[in-house]
């Protein structure tokens, strides 16, 4: 996904953001020497970028939405260091890549863009940074010497010394450190989408699933505290967004690091307090760390949107044994059931890996049959990808590509139909929409609910954007609703 921008420190906020189709899973800072930006020191920071490079950089981001807002505020640091985000590597003195290493494939992009490069790279500035990073460490430098900065997600707040360095020539700058029990918070953040403000809660994972390698990437689980968390959704607020979405691969493993210690679910409540706030997202939600509290905030404050992101990644016992992921189907299902008694309708989306070592055709038999009994409003499917530094690369039994594929569109076609039948029941429905687009055509205009649904609904309203309003579904499809505006 490519976030560039052509713009100045002044407009940090409400710029651009693209719309994407579907319900939406949700799976996404200093002075060279104190290692502490100081916003009055923007002066300074300005001729730093401007004398030392000319002050461009294009940033591309691969991966989730932690991977998204970490380039946001990775954005915010280089602008308000005088830096200027310019729309295509060409036109810029330094690129830099945050990168994905969740599957292959999304790693394998990382160095084919990198091999742009060999060639008309010798003038720029080439930067890798997140989980591939982290990842191959070193190992970059080698099979891409044209690199000159690798650099991890736990390591963003030393970026601004490694600007440094890179700006005084240093060809080979690492920021590889894992251990870190900081979390990277920026005093500017350069957020993309101009109406669903993210906020990282939670950094790391400390769940040590056989087939991820996250933990390696992003290292050990930090949760910020609850007072930078509420000081930073006030912000936002003032700046005029209503809708904040929080962030960490297990955001309600979350635990609140100071003296307030609060609960998960008591910061949801609080967020949700905060004035001028709307709506309230999270993801992705850990199936062993959620509890009977959650769906009682939910019931209790409705800025608390109805949609939870909870992956089951496989419907076999057995198989999620073996892949540590620390509860039975059993118990996954009694989160369901949970999440189905609240006292408003919540829709649950998840993600599936399928073709995991030794996942018989019984077992995926099982992963199928949790589609029906779950009855998921989205489902990510995923093929089982062997990763380094994962224990499941050591497992044994592995499935043939051709059975993972095979499997993989059995879970799309039950998927599907059981998404247009969903869909189908919401025919005449009325629901609140927050509009954050307007289409080419005529009068036409779309908008998420608060389950995340993508709806497209016609209205004679001359200016919608931003605003929230009442649509009556009239025609759905698989992935899609369509509607009208209704008064009121
Ligand atoms: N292979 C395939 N899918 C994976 N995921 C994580 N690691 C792997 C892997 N090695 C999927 C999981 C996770 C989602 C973000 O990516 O389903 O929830
Ligand atoms: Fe990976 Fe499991 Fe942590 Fe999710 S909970 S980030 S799948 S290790």
């Amino acid at each position: 996904m490519n976030k560039a921008f052509d713009i100045g420190v002044e407009s940090l906020s409400r710029n651009g953001g693209a719309e994407t189709a579907g319900l939406e899973a949700g799976p996404s800072r200093d002075t060279v020497h104190s290692g502490k930006f100081d916003p009055t020191d923007v002066a300074a920071a300005k001729s730093f970028g401007e004398t030392a490079n000319g002050g461009t950089f294009f940033l591309e981001t691969f991966g989730c939405q932690m991977n998204d807002h970490d380039s946001e505020k990775v954005a915010g640091l280089l602008l308000s260091r005088g830096y200027r985000q310019v729309e295509t590597p060409e036109a810029a003195r330094m690129i830099l890549y945050n990168t994905c290493s969740i599957r292959e494939k999304a790693a394998q992009k990382v160095f084919s863009r990198l091999g742009e490069y060999r060639e008309r790279g010798a003038d720029k500035i080439i930067g890798v940074l997140g989980c591939v990073a982290q990842q191959e460490g070193q190992d970059i430098f080698k099979r891409a010497p044209w690199v000159s900065l690798v650099c991890g997600s736990a390591s963003y707040r030393k970026l601004p010394e490694m600007l440094a360095e890179l700006e005084a020539g240093n060809k080979r700058v690492t920021g590889l450190d894992n251990d870190t029990d900081e979390t990277f918070e920026t005093e500017i953040t350069r957020r993309d989408n101009p109406w669903r403000a993210y906020l990282t809660i939670i950094e790391g994972c400390d769940k040590a699933c056989a087939y991820c390698v996250v933990p390696h990437t992003r290292g050990p689980e930090r949760s910020r505290g609850s007072e930078s968390i509420l000081r930073e959704v006030r912000q936002l607020a003032e700046l005029g967004y209503s809708e904040v979405q929080l962030l960490g691969q297990t955001v309600n493993s979350y635990v609140d690091p100071t003296t307030r210690h609060m609960k998960f679910s008591d910061l949801l409540l609080e967020v949700a307090q905060v004035a001028g706030i709307r709506r309230v997202r999270f993801t992705t939600s850990h199936p062993r760390d959620f509890g009977a509290d959650i769906v009682e905030a939910i019931d209790r404050e409705s800025k608390l949107c109805d949609h939870i992101h909870l992956p089951v990644q496989s419907g076999s016992t057995k198989v999620l044994r073996a892949m540590a992921r620390t509860y039975t189907r059993e118990e996954y299902l009694e989160k369901i059931a949970l999440i189905r008694g609240a006292k408003r309708a919540i829709s649950i989306t998840t993600d599936i890996i399928v073709g995991f070592p030794g996942e018989t055709d019984e077992d995926f038999a099982e992963t199928l049959s949790m589609l029906d009994e779950a009855q998921y409003d989205g489902v990510f499917g995923f093929k089982y990808s062997p990763r380094p530094n994962t224990p499941s690369l050591a497992l044994n039994d592995p499935i043939p590509e051709e059975v993972k594929g095979q499997r993989l569109a059995m879970i799309q076609e039950k998927q599907r139909l059981i998404q247009t039948a969903r869909n189908l029941a919401m025919l005449g429905q009325e629901l609140d929409v927050f509009v954050s687009n307007k289409s080419r055509r005529e009068n036409q205009w779309s908008g998420h609910t608060t389950s995340n649904r993508v709806i497209s609904f016609s209205s004679q309203e001359q200016e919608l954007l931003g605003s929230y309003v009442r649509v009556k579904v009239t025609d759905s499809g698989t992935g899609s609703l369509t509607g009208t505006h209704v008064a009121g």
